[in-house]
C-alpha cells in the first residue's frame, strides 16, 4: 500500500488565517505541528518513507520540502496549477502508471483530525484487500452526527460485513437534503480518504472525465501545457457520484475535517461560556464565539455565535451559521479584482 497525501487546496474557509500563499495544510491548527506534518506522521508511524507521497501544486513544493524533510525528494507529485482533486487524483494515477506501478494507493486529504491512527490503519488494510480487485473504489464511511453540508454522503447496502457495497454517493447536499439523509439507515459521511488502484482511477477518468485524462496522458512533459485550463472539479463530483463499483468500510474512530472554524470547537473544546479563543482576548456578556487574534488586545462585548478572526491578512466577522459562505464571498471578490 502506498499513501498519497493531497496538499494543494487553498483552505479558503479558514481565511484570514489560511491564505493562498500559505493555506491551512501548512499551518498548525490542531497541534504544534502543521496539518501536513500531522498527516504525514500519522502514516509514517506505520509505513516506510518509501511508501508515502505528497501531491501538490508547484507553488507549494518548497513548503512541503521545508515541512517534511523526511520525505524523499522524488516523492512530490507536482501539479502545474490547482484544479481541485479531480485532476489531482488523475495525475497521481498517471504518475504511477507511467512507472508501470499499479499497487493500491490511499489518496488522503491533509486537513483531517484522526487521533487513533491504529484504528485508521486497520480500516485501510481491510480496504486494501478489496481495492486490489479491478475497478473497486473503496471509501471509509464515518457515522454522521449532524446535517453537515460540507461532506459527501454514502448510502451503503444493508450488510453485517465489515465492508459494504455503496448504493449511492451524494456530494455536499443542501441543508434540507442533509437533514433527510442523516435520518436514513446505512448512511455514512465520506471521510474523503479513497483506496484504489491507479488503473481503477484511470478507468473511471477515461469513462467520465475523458478530457482530463487525455490531457494528463499526453507523452513526456507535454501534458503540463494546458493543465491550468482543465476543468476545476473535485474527485467526488468527477468520479464518486458516477461510479457504480464503490465499497465502504464503516469506521467508528474519532474523525473530523478541519475545514471550517467551527471544526476547531469540536477538537479544542470551549470555555464555560462556549467561547473558543486564541490570543489576548477579554470577553464580557459574550457566548459561543470563536475568536483568534494577533492584536495586542481584543475585547468582545455582548456578542454571541460569532467567528471573529484578525490577522495581518484581514479581519473576518461572520455568524457561525454562515461560515460556508466565506469561500463564496472571497471568490467573488477575487473575480472582481
Ligand atoms: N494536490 C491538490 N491539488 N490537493 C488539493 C487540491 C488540488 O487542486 N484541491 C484540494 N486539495 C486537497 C486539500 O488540501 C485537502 O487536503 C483535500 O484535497 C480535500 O479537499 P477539500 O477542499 O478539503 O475537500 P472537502 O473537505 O470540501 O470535501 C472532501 O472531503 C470531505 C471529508 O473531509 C470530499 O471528499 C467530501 O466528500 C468529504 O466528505
Ligand atoms: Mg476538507
Amino acid at each position: 500500500m502506498k499513501v498519497v497525501i493531497m496538499a494543494g487546496g487553498k483552505g479558503t474557509r479558514f481565511w484570514p488565517r489560511s491564505v493562498e500563499r500559505k493555506p491551512k495544510q501548512f499551518l498548525s491548527l490542531t497541534s504544534k505541528e502543521t496539518m501536513l506534518q500531522v498527516t504525514y506522521g500519522r502514516f509514517r508511524k506505520w509505513l516506510p518513507r518509501e511508501s508515502i507521497y505528497v501531491v501538490t501544486t508547484k507553488t507549494y513544493r518548497s513548503l512541503v520540502e521545508q515541512q517534511l524533510p523526511d520525505l524523499p525528494a522524488d516523492h512530490i507529485i507536482e501539479e502545474p496549477a490547482p484544479r481541485d482533486t479531480g485532476p489531482c487524483v488523475a495525475l497521481t494515477a498517471n504518475f504511477f502508471l507511467r512507472r508501470e506501478e499499479d499497487e493500491v494507493i490511499v489518496t488522503a486529504p491533509s486537513d483531517q483530525y484522526i487521533p487513533d491512527d491504529e484504528a485508521l490503519m486497520k480500516a485501510l488494510w481491510k480496504a486494501e484487500q478489496r481495492a486490489e480487485s479491478d475497478l473497486a473504489i473503496v471509501t471509509l464511511g464515518v457515522i454522521p452526527t449532524r446535517a453537515e453540508t460540507g461532506y459527501g454522503y454514502i448510502e451503503a447496502e444493508e450488510s453485517a460485513e465489515g465492508i459494504r457495497r455503496v448504493r449511492r454517493f451524494i456530494e455536499k447536499p443542501s441543508h434540507e437534503k442533509a437533514q433527510e439523509l442523516i435520518l436514513q439507515p446505512n448512511m455514512y459521511w465520506n471521510s474523503g480518504i479513497f483506496i484504489w488502484k491507479p488503473s481503477t482511477i484511470a478507468y473511471y477518468m477515461k469513462l467520465y472525465q475523458a478530457s482530463i485524462w487525455k490531457r494528463i496522458d499526453l507523452p513526456g512533459d507535454t501534458w503540463k501545457e494546458g493543465y491550468s485550463e482543465l476543468p476545476k472539479i473535485s474527485v467526488d463530483y468527477a468520479v464518486l457520484e458516477k461510479a457504480d463499483t464503490i465499497w465502504t468500510v464503516p469506521v467508528d474512530f474519532e474523525w473530523d475535517d478541519v475545514g471550517l472554524w467551527t471544526s476547531l470547537e469540536r477538537i479544542h473544546g470551549t470555555d464555560e461560556h462556549g467561547n473558543l479563543a486564541e490570543g489576548p482576548i477579554r470577553f464580557l456578556h459574550s457566548f459561543n464565539n470563536i475568536v483568534f487574534t494577533d492584536k495586542a488586545k481584543t475585547v468582545v462585548i455582548g456578542a454571541a455565535d460569532l467567528i471573529i478572526v484578525s490577522t495581518g491578512e484581514g479581519l473576518l466577522v461572520c455568524h457561525k451559521s454562515d461560515e460556508q459562505l466565506i469561500k463564496q464571498v472571497l471568490q467573488e471578490w477575487e473575480r472582481e479584482e
